[in-house]
């Protein structure tokens, strides 16, 4: 007989992720040391204030294998600089991804290996298809939760330590949008 198997299933809305084995994952203020231009605004935040969470259907990871997640980030700022992902490259550099937009208003900040940098505006339906070799990063621009589906490969990993002095962007509120700023470091 054929089994029929009830898959998991996302509210496009929120992004909640339900029916599948979901794993949460919260980076706050205080993981995110170094993250952020403006050093002194980040020792004032709450440390324990949420910055982003992912959630990731659990599955099995090898080759040809994909990961389904959703990131919400929080609205907020340090200093002028708006929330945002810790952003990668993936380990296996070759290995792309795509992102859905969900909810919220941001943009997908998106660097090549030569350093070079574009951005992509993520509102409810854009769809951003990130090649290999190009590291990622959300930024949530708007006053609410911004909230992406993504799909990548289980094999890909995670290289933080390239662009742990930044990307050549930063994204500052410029009192009613947003402005990008040349990193100085
Ligand atoms: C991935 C995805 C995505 C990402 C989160 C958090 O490759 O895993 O790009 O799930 O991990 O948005 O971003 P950081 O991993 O940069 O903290
Ligand atoms: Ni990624």
């Amino acid at each position: 007989t054929l089994s029929t198997l009830v898959p998991p299933h996302v509210a496009w809305q929120t992004g909640a992720l339900k029916n599948g084995p979901v794993i949460r994952k919260t980076t706050d203020i205080a993981a995110l040391a170094g993250v952020f231009a403006d050093t002194k605004s980040w020792q004032r935040c709450e440390p324990g204030q949420a910055v982003y969470d992912v959630d990731v259907l659990q599955t099995e990871t090898c080759e040809g294998a994909l990961f389904t997640g959703v990131t919400h980030v929080h609205p907020g700022r340090v200093g002028d600089e708006f929330f945002m992902t810790r952003g990668h490259f993936h380990a296996r550099r070759e290995q792309g991804e795509v992102y859905f937009g969900l909810r919220g208003c941001g943009l997908l900040l998106l660097q090549n290996e030569r350093g070079e940098a574009r951005v992509e505006i993520v509102t409810a339906g854009s769809v951003h298809i990130i090649p290999g070799y190009t590291a990622h990063r959300l930024i949530n621009t708007g006053g609410e939760i911004l909230s992406a589906l993504a799909v990548w490969p289980t094999v890909a990993g995670h290289d933080y330590a390239t662009l742990s002095d930044g990307f050549s962007v930063r994204i500052k509120t410029d009192g009613t949008g947003w402005r990008a700023e040349a990193s100085h470091d």
